[in-house]
């Protein structure tokens, strides 16, 4: 059975972007493989934050992964600072990745240019990236378009690192692969970038089904279509792709064939696709309140989780530090 590994930052939001693009994918995953899926908030402090309210973001995000579906008794759902053998493995990967590629990263790029002083930690997020895949041996990662140019780096992190130190060990970090979902790149509602809760162009998992439709309604689609009697083309309309994901396969033929012929004006489409978003959404919108009823109960679910990661963790860096040449003896 393949070892699958993908982290979300718990930015407080699941939002129909990360949802389409990795999560839901995240909970086929489950009944298929052996799976990890991790809140890193460690990688969420690299950029200047709220201090008072990461850990209940934190919390927000590990109950909203619980909400559509992971189950803690088929996938390990735990929180990235919970286990500290991830900040290990970030230090000694540190030693392998060439400073050059770190630059080279777009994501770093984007981010740099809004600092007068840039981070060291923003320009090493995908080396710790690197760490929380490789510290689980996983080589499945279910991720968004997004971030694969993290994942070439991860690749070429493992690769190094074996060069160096895997050499007639008998323990190698294996190259792990990227899975993308079908909506690997779900626009915002602006149809301009890609959705983004810090761009403030979403739609929340668990938004209220009038508040859903408040933000259908004036979303972006196919700039071609300019009036009601113009034909347009579903390929390049976000909503076509929204509805990809939560629409039955017949509706979305349904939906293509009346843009295309302009049999439906924009606005028809998008109450179809908020009605199917409601009834998709509605039971995991109940499910999150419940949950958050009962906070000891999540706590006690990402503890356990935490003790059962961090044994895998330990094995992994075990091994790590052996081939590295580190003295023996810190095992307490
Ligand atoms: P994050 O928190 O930005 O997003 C979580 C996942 O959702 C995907 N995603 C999207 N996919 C399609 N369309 C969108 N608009 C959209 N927005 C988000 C992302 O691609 C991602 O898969 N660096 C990562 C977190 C991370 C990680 C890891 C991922 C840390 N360690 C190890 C995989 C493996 C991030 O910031 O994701």
């Amino acid at each position: 059975m393949a070892r699958v590994f993908s982290g979300i930052q718990p930015s407080g939001e699941l939002h129909i972007g990360n949802y389409l693009g990795a999560v839901q994918n995240w909970v086929t995953l489950q009944h298929q493989h052996d799976c990890l899926f991790c809140v890193v908030d460690l990688h969420a402090i690299t950029q200047p934050y709220d201090v008072s309210s990461l850990a209940q973001r934190t919390i927000e995000m590990a109950i909203g992964l619980l909400a559509v579906g992971l189950d803690p008794e088929r996938a390990i759902v735990f929180v990235q600072s919970h286990v500290p053998e991830h900040s290990e493995l970030n230090w000694l990967l540190n030693t392998v990745t060439p400073l050059g590629e770190l630059e080279r990263q777009t994501q770093f790029k984007d981010k740099a240019q809004r600092h007068d002083s840039i981070p060291a930690g923003l320009l090493n997020y995908p080396v710790l990236q690197a760490a929380d895949v490789l510290l689980y041996r996983a080589t499945l990662v279910p991720v968004g378009e997004d971030q694969l140019q993290h994942l070439e780096l991860m690749r070429e992190i493992a690769r190094r690192w074996n060069t160096r130190f895997a050499e007639g060990a008998g323990f190698t970090l294996p190259e792990p692969q990227a899975l993308l979902a079908t909506a690997k790149r779900v626009l915002g509602l602006d149809g301009r970038a890609k959705m983004s809760k810090s761009l403030g162009n979403t739609i929340g998992l668990f938004d209220t089904p009038e508040t859903i439709w408040e933000k259908l309604k004036p979303a972006a689609t196919d700039p071609a279509r300019v009036t009601r009697k113009d034909p347009g083309n579903p390929e390049i309309c976000n909503i076509f792709t929204i509805h990809q994901g939560f629409s039955p396969p017949a509706t979305q033929q349904q939906v293509a064939h009346n843009c295309r012929t302009a049999g439906w004006g924009c606005l028809d489409c998008k109450r179809v696709l908020a009605d199917n978003m409601i009834a998709t959404l509605t039971p995991l919108r109940e499910r999150a309140q419940e949950l958050r009823a009962e906070p000891g109960r999540v706590r006690e679910i990402l503890r356990a989780a935490a003790t059962k990661a961090r044994a895998l963790a330990r094995a992994t860096l075990a091994r790590v530090r052996q081939c590295m040449g580190l003295l023996e003896g810190a095992e307490a």
